[in-house]
């Protein structure tokens, strides 16, 4: 018992520790039942994104299936890396080179939204700030010193803060889908599981009264 009290109380440590803390994220308004939300994160993806991210865990068909987005569309307005639906979403962009131009290579996005969380993603996509030093003039009050260029600096600029936020939560509902896209099916499945689970349990219970009532 005090040993389990020791973990859990070390759990939140460990994880400031590893830098998971900041005071700058906050909670993403993310919504995977808005299709509509997730069509345009999955355009603002393809359109700014992808020229340096990949996505190769996630399908175009897949995604064209899951998002409620027509395979002909898909093809023309959101492939461009590939001659068929079936294929991975991969870029073509040189980890070596890539590593040479910004510090880092830009990692594949299909699981970061697990792995840094929903929240952390929208919030660090909503906080670059200008900052002279950085060799892109941009730097992150998430991720300081980020080897990422502000991509989306004429998009905040044209948009204003409040419309550039929305984008940017449709952009995080996105990469949230990207990240599991079964989730809303397991949620889905989940509710039926422990319905039939409370329904079989009255039976499986008289039964077992049933069953022990001369033993006892
Ligand atoms: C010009 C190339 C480029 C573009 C375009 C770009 N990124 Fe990046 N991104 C990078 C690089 C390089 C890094 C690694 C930075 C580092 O580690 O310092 C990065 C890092 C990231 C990270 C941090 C990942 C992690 O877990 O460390 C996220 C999240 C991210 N990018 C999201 C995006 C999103 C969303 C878009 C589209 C709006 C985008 N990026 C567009 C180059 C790019």
């Amino acid at each position: 018992m005090k040993r389990l009290a020791v973990i859990l109380f070390c759990l939140p440590a460990l994880a400031f520790a590893a830098g998971g803390y900041n005071e700058h994220v906050e909670s993403a308004p993310i919504n995977l039942k808005d299709r509509v939300s997730l069509q345009n994160g999955a355009k603002l993806f393809v359109n700014y994104c992808m020229g340096c991210h990949s996505l190769k865990y996630l399908r175009y068909e897949r995604m064209a299936d899951d998002l409620g987005i027509p395979h002909d569309m898909t093809m023309e307005n959101l492939n461009f890396t590939s001659e068929r639906i079936g294929d991975p979403m991969l870029n073509a962009m040189d980890p070596k080179l890539a590593e040479q131009w910004f510090g880092a290579a830009p990692p594949d996005l299909t699981l970061t939204a697990r792995l840094r969380t929903s929240d952390w993603l929208y919030s660090y996509l909503i906080n670059f700030y200008e900052d002279e030093s950085r060799p892109y003039g941009y730097n992150n009050r998430v991720f300081p010193l980020v080897g990422m260029p502000h991509v989306m600096a004429s998009l905040e600029k044209e948009l204003g803060e409040e419309a550039f936020r929305e984008e940017m939560a449709d952009l995080t509902n996105f990469l949230t889908y990207a990240a599991e896209p079964m989730r809303l099916e397991r949620e889905r499945l989940g509710v039926y599981v422990l319905i039939f689970l409370f329904i079989m349990f009255w039976p499986a219970y008289f039964l077992k009264k049933e069953y022990w009532k001369d033993v006892h």
